[in-house]
């Protein structure tokens, strides 16, 4: 259906509406049968079912005033608590109940950044990230002016903690290490980043948006597990997600504070507004009842024995695909994952990684593309376990059509990724990048055409930027021919 923007002159028939709803939902990526490998943590209809009743329980209620709806704040008091407990945090852990880990993380840097300047005048803050942090946190350094100080990587893809005291001076508002970090799944050495940070008098969040709601039931089920939470002395904050792994509705996230003292500095009041006095714990105004209810039915639902299953079956499929990945001679596995994240990149330099890519596509299955080193990407969940065999097979294939056809790397998707990845012109590419998102933002919704935007064998050169991927490549065939 075109994009109309028409209000209809009179409502439509409930279920006339809910069947159009099903029909847009036809050319979304199909994740419910295990092909997309990052966006989505979905286990079956029924706890689907679930979560959407929870959901819809308090779809109306409003998180704003948490004085309003004590049925929320007692939600959000009860995941803070469950979250703190998980993570070994002491009696003084306390935190807020976020929107995603994206906001988790702008608020870590916002707090962090307020507190040294109230507490050491700092005026032009900075922040050491590694460089395999969430681009969540340049996002922040951008929203909140905090520089960014690169920690860069040794051979293995991990974060050389060996640089980091040097990067620290009297302007440093905090250190970042990732539980797991995305691009690789590797967790950063954070007790040798905490011992650092905190002999250097700087605060360390640990970005557990991956992690937060795995890592704790992987080690209750025996994995050995290098230390990323509160029993490491240095770790002032968490962020971790329940709609990753906490395989709660879209749209809650936590963040913990070792004190409550530092949580002061992530709060905003206002005591001369018109509309009120007002006082706000994050960056919503209204804030979700229906995603807090979910998350929280999704805690009482699955509990310790629950999570652990899942870790175990998510385990599983992490295992049988490293082990499937290190036994085709032409891959390596990037960095050193613990799971339940996984890279794998070309050990044999013939391989094209991205026309790995696109024939893994056109058999069906939707994945990330890395760069630095070129790589394929899974965020595996236990759905995965079931379909491992088939894409294990495709993999091979796939491989092997890379190598039968080297002109499959300047073609599609993987002409497009590559350009994309090699350019040395980076801030022509970002330029370039942002002239053509914002075109899916004019009025009338830019080229999003939904009848087009995809095919249920999923045989788009991207799922999540599909018709931007397009662009570019036309614009990059362009290029080369000048
Ligand atoms: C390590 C890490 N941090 C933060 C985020 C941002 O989370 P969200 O997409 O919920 O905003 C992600 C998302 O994948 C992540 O992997």
């Amino acid at each position: 259906m075109p994009v109309t923007g028409a209000l209809p002159e009179r409502g439509r028939d409930p279920q006339e509406i809910l069947d159009a709803l099903a029909q847009f939902g036809e050319h979304d990526p199909h994740y419910k049968n295990g092909r997309l490998w990052s966006l989505v943590y979905y286990l079956n209809e029924d706890y689907h079912a679930f979560q959407g009743q929870a959901y819809q329980q308090f779809a109306s209620a409003n998180g704003l005033n948490p004085t309003a709806f004590k049925s929320l704040k007692r939600f959000e008091n009860d995941i803070i608590a469950t979250t703190s407990a998980l993570h070994h945090g002491t009696p003084e852990v306390c935190g807020v109940v976020t929107s995603g880990g994206t906001e988790s993380c702008l608020l870590a840097v916002k707090t962090y950044r307020d507190m040294a300047r109230a507490t050491r005048g700092v005026r032009r803050p900075e922040m050491v990230l590694a460089r395999t942090a969430h681009v969540a946190w340049l996002k922040a350094s951008d929203y909140f002016g905090v520089s960014i100080r690169w920690l860069e990587l040794d051979s293995q893809l991990r974060a050389d903690v060996g640089r980091l005291d040097k990067l620290i001076n009297r302007n440093t508002v905090m250190v970042l290490g990732s539980a797991p970090e995305y691009p690789h799944g590797t967790i950063d050495p954070i007790a040798a980043m905490a011992a650092i940070a905190q002999r250097r008098g700087v605060p360390l969040h640990v970005d557990a948006c991956v992690g937060g709601f795995i890592l704790p039931f992987m080690e209750m089920n025996g994995v050995n597990l290098p230390p990323w939470d509160y029993r490491v002395a240095g770790v002032t904050s968490i962020s971790a997600d329940l709609h990753k792994y906490g395989y709660a509705s879209k749209g809650v996230s936590t963040i913990t504070y070792r004190t409550l003292e530092i949580l002061k500095h992530q709060m905003f009041v206002s005591a001369d507004w018109p509309g009120g006095v007002f006082a706000s714990p994050a960056l919503l105004g209204t804030r979700p009842g229906g995603a807090y209810a979910a998350a929280w039915a999704a805690l009482q639902y699955f509990g310790t024995a629950g999570y652990r299953d899942l870790a175990l079956r998510t385990m599983q499929a992490f295992e049988r695909m490293r082990a499937g990945v290190l036994a085709m001679p032409e891959l390596c596995v990037l960095g050193d994952p613990s799971g339940p994240l996984l890279a794998y990149g070309a050990r044999n330099k013939a391989v094209n990684m991205f026309a790995v890519g696109d024939q893994m596509e056109l058999r069906g299955w939707q994945v990330n593309r890395l760069q630095q080193p070129d790589g394929l990407h899974a965020m595996i969940t236990a759905q995965h376990l079931d379909v491992m065999d088939d894409y294990l097979r495709d993999l091979r294939a796939s491989v092997d059509a890379a190598l039968a056809d080297p002109t499959l790397a300047d073609k599609g998707g993987a002409a497009t990724y590559g350009m994309m990845a090699h350019i040395p012109l980076r801030g022509m590419v970002r330029g370039r990048v942002l002239d053509m998102f914002a075109n899916l933002y004019r009025p009338g919704g830019g080229e999003i055409d939904l009848s087009a935007a995809g095919t249920p064998s999923g045989s788009d050169t991207s799922h999540t930027h599909a018709p931007l991927v397009e662009r570019l490549a036309r614009w990059f065939v362009r290029l080369r021919q000048r």
